[in-house]
């Protein structure tokens, strides 16, 4: 079936031939074609234009939308999500209110240990179906593209059973998903050391699961108390040489020289970044010589969950990076997938304007899961994965309008999702 949407006030992130991403004063050019139409057929973006030549379609034949007043955006792109976890942390959230920190939690067992516990009773299947209804409301709040961490598993077979459930949704789902084996979350307690753990994961653990088809990247928590930058580089090493990329968190709480390391090692994006340094962001820019840089995500829902401070996005694109904005959707830091509001605090928080935090969760996250040629842009051969906003004065009123839902449609491959 055919479908043609007319008089979109603004189509937005629309490109003939998509650029892989954009990076610093190109972000806020990310484009937004004004008086617009859009044709898709078969799930599948085939043109657009300009209303002054909209093709004479049959409406007997082909579906067609008036979008007069509305935006159309391509869907989100949530490149760093935990979204396979068996409960959520609620208890801990009292005891943040009562003045305990992250790393006062963890020391009590909670925080990611906590949820390791948790995963380690719960069946595949319950695990599944909980996962599978958190992946049905995420596409219906508008994500187009999913990236999906472990983490939970801390033993062999808990890891597996994380990435087995990954990729079970993958299977039934309609949008693609990327599946990241972050092996090196927190050390278990029946291991003495984060290094001890590593051997562990790098020897053990990682080739099997790259060989069973279930790793699309690796992951590790960077991090004082966790894993050290030499952890972190072993593990690195140990995936470059499967063929395998890495995602890495980073620089969430403490800069240890792990945005440097990840960088040299080619590692595709570097998440967190709440502190930063000088020589981090120069490695950054050093970054940009490569085919695809190290991309750098900034996730403010995390930062607002846990009042620690925003990724200085605006200081990123004025070095001329190309920013990312993702959920990090997990129980413990930011219990959420709502991209919407990541990219609202993008501009209320980091001071991007709204252009620029939306091609961050779009056509950037896509590509910071290599799916840019697939999603993250209104382009012809792209899925038709977009939103249809309400009649909105501009696109300002997103983070305007603060919890208000601006989005009235959502479509996946050309389907009516939503509205
Ligand atoms: O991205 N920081 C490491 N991992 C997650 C949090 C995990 C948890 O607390 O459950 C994050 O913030
Ligand atoms: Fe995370």
């Amino acid at each position: 079936m055919q479908s043609l949407l007319k008089d979109i006030k603004g189509l937005v992130g629309a490109y003939k031939k998509a650029p892989r991403f954009v990076a610093g004063e190109e972000m806020k050019q990310f484009p937004v074609l004004e008086n617009a139409w859009l044709l898709f057929e078969n799930g599948v973006i085939t043109d657009f234009g300009t209303m002054d030549d909209c093709p004479e379609v049959n409406v007997e034949t082909v579906d067609v939308v008036d979008c007069t007043g509305r935006y159309v955006l391509p869907s989100w792109c949530d490149s760093h999500t935990h979204l396979v976890y068996a409960n959520d942390r609620a208890g801990e959230f009292l005891d943040r209110l009562r003045g305990l920190s992250y790393a006062e939690i963890a020391a009590k067992g909670g925080g990611i240990l906590n949820s390791a516990r948790a995963l380690r009773e719960m069946s595949e299947e319950e695990l599944l179906e909980k996962s599978v209804s958190r992946l049905q409301s995420v596409i219906a709040s508008g994500v187009g593209a999913l990236e999906i961490k472990s983490g939970y598993g801390l033993s062999k077979d808990g890891e597996e059973k994380m990435l087995r459930v990954i990729s079970r949704l993958k299977d039934i789902s309609p949008i693609p998903i990327k599946a990241t084996f972050l092996g090196c979350h927190a050390v278990p307690e029946d291991f003495s050391s984060a290094t001890e753990y590593t051997e562990f994961v790098v020897g053990q653990m990682l080739p099997d699961f790259v060989e069973k088809g279930l790793v699309d990247y690796v992951d590790a928590f960077c991090e004082t108390g966790y894993f050290s930058v030499e952890d972190t580089s072993a593990l690195v090493d140990a995936s470059n040489e499967l063929g395998v990329k890495s995602k890495i968190h980073v620089n969430q709480f403490t800069t240890l020289g792990g945005v440097e390391l990840c960088v040299n090692k080619n590692v595709l994006s570097v998440d967190h970044l709440e502190v930063i340094s000088e020589d981090d962001i120069e490695a950054l820019k050093r970054g940009m010589n490569s085919d695809l840089p190290t991309f750098p995500v900034a996730l403010p829902i995390c930062s607002h969950f846990l009042g620690i401070p925003y990724t200085e996005s605006r200081r990123l694109v004025d070095e001329g990076l190309p920013l990312v904005i993702a959920t990090d959707h997990n129980p413990g830091t930011a219990p959420s997938g709502d991209m919407l509001e990541a990219v609202r605090l993008g501009s209320i928080k980091m001071g991007l304007e709204p252009i620029e935090a939306i091609a961050a969760g779009t056509l950037n996250g896509a590509s910071a899961m290599e799916l840019d040629s697939e999603v993250g842009s209104i382009t012809p051969g792209k899925r038709a994965n977009f939103l249809i906003t309400k009649e909105i004065f501009g696109l300002e009123v997103i983070p305007y309008r603060l919890n208000d839902a601006v989005v009235d449609k959502v479509y996946v491959n050309g389907d009516c999702w939503v509205g």
